[in-house]
C-alpha cells in the first residue's frame, strides 16, 4: 500500500506587522474588542512587491531544503490562493518557472477560499497514492490585505498575509491516512467576494470580502464537529488517538470549541492566530510549519488538520507525521 507523507514544510510572513492598536487608528474598533471576540493581536501585511507567488516561492524553497529534494524531483505543484497574482498564468505556473521545474502539472485552487489548502493536499495525496507522481509541492499563499475593505471593521480586523508550504513524498509507511472534503452551496452568501469577470460592477463593495460573521461562526462549529466524527470513524480511531489539532485560524473561540470536541488541551493545538490573524488558505500550513520547526510536533504524532471557508467548503486530513 502506498501513502503520501509530509517530507518538508516551509513558511513565509511579510515583515510589516499591523497591530490591533494600529487598527484603532484606521477603523472604529478597540484592541480589547478584537482580542476578546477573535483572539487576534496582530497580522502581517504584504509590501507592494509581495504577491502570492513571491511569498509562495519563499515558503516552497524552505520546504525543499527540509525535504532535501531538487526541483526536478517535484511531480506536481498546487497553490491554494484566493488572491492570485493573475487570473492566469496560475500562481503555480509562475512558481514552476521560478523554481526551474520543467513539465510537471501545476495549477491553482482559487475558489475554495480558506478551505483551499485542505482541498489541495487531498488532491496531491490521491496522485501520490495511485503512483502517478512521487512528490508534490502543496502551498497556501494569500495577500488577504488586498481584498479586505479597510473601512469595514467587521472584516478588516480578521485577516493577514503569508504563505505556507508542504512537500509530500511517496512512502510505504502510513503518512496521510485519509482526507475528507465537503461543500454546501446553499450557504453561498455567508462568505463571498462577488467580483465578477466580464460584468460591470454595481457597487464598489463587490471588490471586497463580505461576511455574516455570527452565522458563519455557528455553521463552522457544527460542520467541523461532524467532520471530526467522520474523520475518526473512517480510520476506526478515538479522540484520544489524536496528538495534535492543526486548525484553520479564523477565531480562537471556534478553535477552543474544536479542541473541546476532541478533549484536547489548547497546548495540543497549533495556534498562530494571535500573531498572524486569518491568512485563509495559508493558515494551516503556516501553523503546521511553526509547530514542526519549534519541536512541538514530533515524527510519529497523529495530526488532525481541518479547514473551512467560502462556498461553504470544508475538509480535513488525518496524518501520521
Ligand atoms: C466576525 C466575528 C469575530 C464577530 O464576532 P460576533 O461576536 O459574532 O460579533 P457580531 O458580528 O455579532 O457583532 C457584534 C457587534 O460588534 C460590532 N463590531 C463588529 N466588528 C467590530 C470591531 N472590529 N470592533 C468593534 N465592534 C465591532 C458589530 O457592529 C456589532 O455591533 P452592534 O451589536 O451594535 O450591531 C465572529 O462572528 C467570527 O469570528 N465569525 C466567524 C468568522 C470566520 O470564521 N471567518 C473566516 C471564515 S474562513
Amino acid at each position: 500500500m502506498k501513502y503520501s507523507k509530509i517530507i518538508g514544510t516551509g513558511s513565509y510572513l511579510p515583515d510589516k506587522v499591523l497591530t490591533n492598536f494600529d487598527l484603532e487608528k484606521i477603523v472604529d474598533t478597540t484592541n480589547s474588542w478584537i482580542v476578546e471576540r477573535t483572539g487576534i493581536r496582530q497580522r502581517h501585511i504584504a509590501a507592494e512587491y509581495e504577491t502570492a507567488m513571491i511569498m509562495a516561492e519563499k515558503a516552497a524553497r524552505e520546504a525543499m531544503v527540509v525535504a532535501d529534494i531538487t526541483p526536478d524531483e517535484i511531480g506536481m505543484i498546487i497553490v491554494a490562493t484566493t488572491t492570485p497574482e493573475k487570473m492566469f498564468p496560475s500562481t503555480a505556473c509562475l512558481l514552476q518557472q521560478r523554481l526551474e521545474i520543467a513539465g510537471c502539472p501545476a495549477f491553482d485552487l482559487n475558489s475554495t477560499a480558506c478551505a483551499g489548502f485542505m482541498y489541495a493536499i487531498s488532491i496531491a495525496d490521491q496522485f501520490i497514492r495511485t503512483g502517478a507522481i512521487k512528490n508534490a509541492l502543496v502551498i497556501g499563499s494569500e495577500v488577504m490585505s488586498r481584498i479586505v475593505n479597510w473601512t469595514d471593521r467587521s472584516t478588516c480586523v480578521l485577516f493577514g498575509d503569508g504563505a505556507g508550504a508542504v512537500l509530500l513524498g511517496a512512502s510505504h509507511k502510513p503518512g496521510i491516512l485519509s482526507t475528507h472534503l465537503h461543500a454546501d452551496g446553499t450557504h453561498k452568501d455567508v462568505l463571498s467576494l462577488n467580483h465578477s469577470i466580464g460584468k460591470p460592477m454595481d457597487v464598489e463593495e463587490e471588490l471586497f470580502i463580505k461576511m455574516t460573521g455570527s452565522q458563519l461562526f455557528k455553521l463552522a462549529v457544527n460542520i467541523l464537529g461532524d467532520l471530526f466524527d467522520e474523520t475518526l470513524k473512517a480510520n476506526s480511531l478515538q479522540k484520544s488517538d489524536v496528538d495534535w489539532l492543526v486548525p484553520h485560524q479564523a477565531n480562537i473561540r471556534i478553535i477552543q470549541a474544536m479542541a473541546k470536541k476532541l478533549d484536547l488541551p489548547l497546548e495540543r493545538v497549533a495556534i498562530t492566530l494571535e500573531e498572524q490573524g486569518n491568512t485563509s488558505s495559508a493558515s494551516i500550513p503556516l501553523a503546521l510549519d511553526k509547530a514542526i520547526r519549534d519541536g512541538r510536533i514530533q515524527r510519529g504524532d497523529m495530526l488532525l488538520l481541518e479547514g473551512f471557508g467560502g462556498g461553504l467548503a470544508w475538509g480535513s486530513a488525518l496524518i501520521k507525521y
